[in-house]
């Protein structure tokens, strides 16, 4: 079936501003059209054109974008619960346990790691995400770095390489030598593979001239960039992203006015990872100022065994409500249209003709319930480039 009319949408957010009305482009009693894998028609039940090759009564039910998730590291073996309870009773976060989790992922299969990230996947559909970034980071030398990108590559396209996640074990006294690896041969053993390169600029992990090397190095071998910037303290991250032109700074918890300035002033979008500053106990970011500022915002999970371990974009949307100043449509245009900028992807996060048919249904009556109704599962539904991902819920 190539043509396939979605009826019965009491309310279609298709968070573009428009097609209906609000923020978020709400049309409502409409119909959702797909053609090969792509949004044909998004508007009213009236209107809608005749003539498809199949039809499905969402029964009323709130129709919305698939959610964009622009920052996971989903491709790893063990876990670090430890970790997470040292820090819940008063602990600081430390980058050092990323070094637990490279010794667990280059002792298990390929095969184990891919089964691993497929169910954390799988995970992140049941709840409304249908685009993910995965980074890697876990391996720390060309072939470990390598096997996890194919795992990253098998499930999106957007595959990040994270070879500067931070100096692994038998780099210890020789940090300059790890770098010079990671330009000099990881990066050229990813290029073709992976879409992007990042770098965790941060104390205890890589300095802004030791993460300008890489990014410019991943540049030079066709990669689009992002950077991992102010998560735990203040510091040229993001400077250094907005001077690269990268897609995207991820974390953005401590920024200076001159960091707010920057991001405003470029395309470089600013991710939000508040489930990680839940998990880390550290201060949230500032999304209002950033908004206010003129900056794009996305929301993301930053699913990873350290610092967040979730795959739940509802519950980023939360906290983004609650903790980082942000209104209800503005955290939900942050989780769909601002992920994709985060991507630099413009046929997603929303329902208009011509995006892809990435949709999720809801058993609620707008997208705010994603966050009122906090805690609850909502999603009844999941369509990825026009076919079922997660069947929608009888009912
Ligand atoms: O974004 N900051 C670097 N990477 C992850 C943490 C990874 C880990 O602790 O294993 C993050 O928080």
């Amino acid at each position: 079936m190539s043509s396939l009319a979605i009826t019965g949408i009491g309310a279609l957010a298709t968070c573009d501003a428009s097609l209906g009305s609000g923020p978020l482009g709400i049309v409502e009693d409409a119909t959702l059209v797909v053609d090969a894998g792509r949004v044909a028609y998004a508007g009213s039940a009236a209107g809608a054109p005749g003539g498809t090759d199949g039809s499905v009564d969402v029964g009323g039910r709130c129709v919305m974008p698939g959610l964009v998730d622009s920052h996971t590291h989903l491709v790893f073996a063990g876990e670090r619960s430890d970790e997470f309870a040292r820090r819940m009773a008063g602990r600081p976060y430390e980058p050092g346990g990323i070094l637990r989790t490279v010794a667990a992922t280059r002792a298990t299969a390929t095969s184990d790691l891919a089964v691993h990230a497929r169910r954390l996947a799988h995970a992140a559909a049941r709840s409304g995400t249908t685009t993910l970034e995965i980074k890697t980071g876990y391996g720390l030398t060309p072939e470990h770095e390598s096997r996890l990108l194919a795992v990253a590559r098998g499930i999106t396209p957007e595959a990040t390489l994270l070879g500067a996640h931070v100096v692994p074990a038998e780099f210890a006294g020789d940090r300059q030598g790890y770098v010079a690896m990671v330009c000099e041969q990881m990066v050229p053993a990813a290029a073709g593979v992976a879409r992007w390169c990042d770098a965790f600029c941060e104390e205890g992990a890589f300095d802004v001239d030791e993460s300008r090397a890489v990014l410019e190095a991943a540049r030079r071998a066709g990669m689009g960039l992002r950077v991992h910037a102010n998560q735990l303290r203040p510091g040229g991250g993001v400077a250094l992203a907005c001077d690269l032109g990268a897609a995207s700074a991820d974390h953005c918890t401590h920024l200076s006015p001159a960091d707010v300035d920057a991001l405003a002033g470029s395309a470089t979008v600013a991710t939000l990872l508040p489930i990680s500053d839940f998990c880390t106990r550290q201060p949230y970011p500032d999304g209002r100022r950033l908004l206010d500022a003129g900056a794009t915002v996305a929301l993301a999970t930053n699913c990873n065994p350290g610092s967040s371990y979730s795959t739940s974009m509802p519950l980023a949307l939360a906290l983004a409500v609650r903790e980082c100043g942000m209104a209800l449509d503005e955290a939900i245009l942050a989780a769909t249209r601002g992920g994709a900028s985060a991507l630099r992807r413009d046929d997603i996060g929303r329902l208009s003709p011509g995006a892809r048919a990435d949709a999720i249904a809801l058993d609620a009556p707008h997208p705010s319930h994603l966050v009122y109704r906090l805690g609850t599962d909502l999603v009844a539904g999941v369509l990825r480039d026009g076919a079922w991902l997660v069947p929608l819920a009888a009912g």
